[in-house]
């Protein structure tokens, strides 16, 4: 039932963007995002349960369990999408793996869910499941992380704008080093993913703007603990004494970072030799920025269920939905730090921050 209803909607979709001008281009622009707080996102449906039978099935690959941030994400999306409020949520974490990953949407395309969320490993090669998914009349949401596929293969995309996230990072660091030189190393998310690759490149664009910046190495830490902390015993080896600046790409990263340079004797963070930018600003990393170890560190909001939710009720009722819906971030800094671009940290926005 809910199939045909899919195959409907997908129909009825299809003729409405006929109907606007034929372009499968996003529409939504970010006025037409959810604002972006926590407390603005759309809340979770708080229906009484329906019957079994007419749950709303939703096949979710998700990228893995690599960080704290993926933990929240998860746990999100498990609340949000949970029986009681009439969802199947069909869930399955890909360890990181994107062969696994394609082959969770295939099987969901098999199953025939009602709706496909899909959090990307890696950006490429996403196009000819895509197609089965189109062809079979399922909607796609990709969320998170963004894929290289044209938009008009998939139905929404909700998730931040890391390149806007790097550039923010990028910024600070010129504010606080105020024309100092800096010798940096980059410890980055994943290969191949949206979040690397926007990270990247956002910081990049910033440091082509200061030709007193090098940027000594850039190695992916898996956007893990032990990655980041192996990269940078590596860096430790063929750069001690040379950097002043690491960028980790993660928390988790940054806490692999940290050990790795107190095990090397490496002082680091507001009263250190080493400044310490790292992105996500969860819980444990704003609590590691309180506290003066990370400098700065970038948001990247993991609560993100809710938009996606709307996004499914409204395909439901055969409303519009945003095609494309950004969840803004802001930038966090250490205490005696003051930036145009970055809140100082408080104990208050510590006890505030619940993942
Ligand atoms: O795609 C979001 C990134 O993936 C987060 O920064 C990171 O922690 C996660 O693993």
């Amino acid at each position: 039932m809910k199939k045909i209803l899919s195959i409907l909607l997908a129909l009825t979709m299809v003729l409405a963007l006929a109907a606007c001008g034929g372009s499968s281009a996003p529409a939504a622009t970010q006025a037409a995002a959810p604002a972006a707080t926590e407390a603005a996102a759309p809340a979770a449906t708080e229906a009484a349960a329906p019957a079994e039978d007419s749950k709303i099935v939703v096949g979710f690959a998700q990228v893995g369990h690599e960080s704290d941030w993926r933990t929240a994400n998860t746990k999100n999306y498990q609340d949000v999408f949970s029986a009681e409020n009439g969802y199947d949520l069909v869930f399955v974490d890909c360890d990181n793996d994107n062969a696994v990953q394609i082959e969770a949407v295939r099987t969901s395309i098999q199953q025939g869910v009602d709706y496909i969320i899909l959090a990307p490993i890696q950006s490429a090669g996403w196009e000819s499941v895509l197609q089965e998914a189109k062809d079979a009349g399922i909607p796609v949401i990709v969320a998170d992380r963004q894929v290289d596929a044209d938009p008009s293969m998939y139905d929404a995309f909700l998730g931040t704008d890391t390149s806007v996230e790097g550039k923010l990072a990028g910024d600070w660091l010129a504010e606080y080093l105020n024309g100092a030189e800096a010798n940096i190393l980059v410890i980055e998310g994943s290969v191949g993913s949206s979040a690397a690759i926007g990270r990247t490149n956002g910081f990049n664009e910033v440091a082509a703007e200061h030709p007193e910046w090098t940027i000594l190495d850039s190695q992916s830490g898996d956007f893990t603990q032990t990655g980041g902390q192996e990269v940078m015993e590596s860096f430790i080896k063929s750069y001690n004494g040379k950097f002043n600046v690491v960028v980790c790409q993660n928390d988790n990263e940054a806490y692999g970072a940290m050990d790795a340079m107190d095990a090397a004797g490496i002082t680091y963070g507001v009263d250190g030799d080493v400044i310490i930018i790292s992105y996500d600003a969860t819980h444990d990393g704003l609590k590691y920025t309180l506290e003066g170890k990370i400098n700065c560190n970038v948001e990247c909001n993991p609560i993100q269920a809710a938009y996606v939710e709307q996004i499914i009720q409204q395909m439901e009722a055969g409303e519009e939905f945003a095609t494309y819906t950004l969840v803004e971030d802001q930038a966090f800094v250490a205490p005696g730090i003051e930036s145009a671009y970055a809140t100082t940290m408080t104990q208050e926005i510590l006890d505030g921050r619940a993942y």
